[in-house]
């Protein structure tokens, strides 16, 4: 058989669909898993596509049947696995060859690794994937950072395996070095924010109004077929309608309230926070998982303040179901708003010259955030590439003037009946705290020049001011 293409690393969920991906757009490819039987096992259940696969039982044989120059693609666990596979490729591979880390890398990892390759010889890739076992089997939103070059290299087998929305492949260059897992790991943490405020509206009709799980997913299903259109919205209907096949109650009312993360979401808000960049809405997402995780804790605080007012003996009128769904909508453009806020900042500081509009277009498919709103996002900075915030721009500010006021209703009828819903809460904030031209950071200067001597601005006088306060008392 002719020489693979590329070689892949890594027969896990993600690899191995992205292996058959290839195999079926016409790449054959060699494939080599640490733990051997599972190559075994992944090439007899490939089928038709075994053709274009080639099982390999060593990286050296790996190696040997790729055509030069080799692209191989690792999809392994990421941290200490990627630098030792680095390390074994290095002694294998020569002038030209690409390693690409398919994997949910952190961004620093990957200037690291960028760094450590320099001047090998070997072209490095950080290259983000989004979408789960089906996407990397049939079509993923690819992020890619490293050189340019490199990129122009791979874009014909990329652009063919990634998705299409609207016959617009999902894959792009997004900047040097870490650009390309910087922007998978901002994705996550907006994947984790869409997933909260979703959450936290299912707590409102469970808690709040005693809705039954199926019926809370005919409102979203609905909700799917509108502004909210979008994968999370639309697998929230699927999930809540979806019976326990043990006891035929809904599966969502035997699933433990306790969710995991593996570590991209907080990512993000560390990254943001070490930015100064406010993404309340990911940070405040990413702390109630950690909070979730507290079930015992939560048990015991539970007994110990008693329970929030009982449901309502009805189900919610209409118009509150109505801002409910504009309520998800508001939230959604502070997450985004926050999470572009991040990338942008971070495009200046690391010199990535990030696209904005490019990330939105490649999010709208194959990936987990994937919806019609992110068209909308991708055309807002098309039209205004440097837009200082998506909240100032036209269309977004009109979407949220319409929204803002049911997310206020929303928040408020949820703490005053004790249901917790801190990332909406978190985007309300926000949202306030941003359309406010005269703030109260006033009192925080005074504060500070009073026990630290800062100095202030004053609204009328140039220059740098302290305050007459008694110094004496001032703690440093
Ligand atoms: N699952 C998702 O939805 C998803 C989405 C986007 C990105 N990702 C990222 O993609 C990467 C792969 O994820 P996955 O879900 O496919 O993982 P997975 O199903 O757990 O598979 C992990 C793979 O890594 C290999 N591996 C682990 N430690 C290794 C080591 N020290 N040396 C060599 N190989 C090693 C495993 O080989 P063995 O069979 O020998 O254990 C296996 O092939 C991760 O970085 C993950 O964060 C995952």
């Amino acid at each position: 058989m002719t020489k693979a293409e590329i070689g892949l690393i890594g027969l896990g969920v993600m690899g191995s669909g992205l292996a058959l991906n290839m195999a079926e757009k016409g790449y054959p490819v060699a494939v080599y898993n640490r733990t051997s039987a599972r190559t075994g096992e992944f090439f007899e259940g490939a089928g038709d596509l075994r053709g274009n696969l080639v099982p390999c039982a060593s990286l050296k044989e790996l190696v040997a049947q790729i055509r030069p120059p080799r692209p191989i693609l690792l999809m392994v666990q990421a941290g200490k696995a990627v630098d030792e596979q680095i390390k074994a490729l290095r002694e294998l591979l020569s002038e030209d060859d690409i390693i690409i880390d398919g994997g949910n890398a952190n961004f620093r990892d990957t200037m690291r690794r960028f760094d450590e390759l320099d001047g090998s010889g070997i072209t490095f890739v950080g290259m983000g994937v989004s979408g789960g076992a089906v996407g990397a089997r049939h079509g993923p939103s690819i992020m890619v950072g490293g050189e340019r070059a490199a990129y122009t290299r791979l874009e014909p087998l990329l652009t063919a395996i990634a998705a299409r929305y609207r016959g617009e492949p999902c894959s792009a260059w997004l900047g040097e070095g870490g650009a390309g897992h910087f922007v998978k790991t901002l994705h996550n943490g907006i994947e984790y924010a869409d997933m909260q405020m979703i959450a936290e509206i299912y707590g409102i009709l469970r808690d709040g109004f005693g809705m039954k799980a199926g019926a809370i997913g005919d409102i979203f299903g609905r909700w799917n077929g509108g502004r909210l259109d979008s994968y999370l919205v639309g697998i929230t209907a699927e999930v809540l309608a979806t019976a326990d096949p043990a006891t035929g109650r809904p599966l969502v009312d035997m699933i433990l309230d306790r969710a995991g993360q593996k570590g991209t979401g907080r990512w993000a808000a560390v990254e943001a926070q070490m930015m100064g960049v406010p993404a309340t809405v990911i940070e405040s997402a990413v702390a109630a998982r950690s909070l979730s995780a507290e079930k015992t804790m939560r048990v015991g605080a539970a007994s110990a303040y008693g329970g929030r007012t009982a449901p309502a003996a009805r189900e919610p009128e209409p118009a509150f179901v109505d801002d409910l769904e504009l309520a998800l909508f508001a939230g959604k453009i502070v997450a985004y708003a926050q999470g572009f806020s991040v990338m942008d900042e971070a495009s200046c500081g690391f010199r990535w010259n990030l696209p904005l509009a490019t990330i939105a277009r490649i999010w709208r498919a194959g990936c987990i955030i994937r919806s019609q709103f992110l068209d909308r996002l991708a055309l807002a900075y098309d039209a205004d590439p440097d837009a200082a915030h998506l909240l100032l721009n036209r269309d977004f500010a009109a979407m949220m003037s319409e929204a803002h006021a049911s997310l206020r209703r929303v928040v408020a009828h949820a703490a005053l009946a004790g249901l917790p819903v801190p990332a909406l809460s978190a985007a309300l904030g926000y949202f306030d705290a941003f359309r406010q031209a005269r703030g109260t950071a006033n009192l925080i200067q005074g504060q500070r020049d009073y026990f630290g001597a800062h100095g202030f601005e004053r609204t009328d006088a140039e220059g740098l001011h302290h305050g007459p306060w008694d110094s004496s008392r001032a703690e440093g």
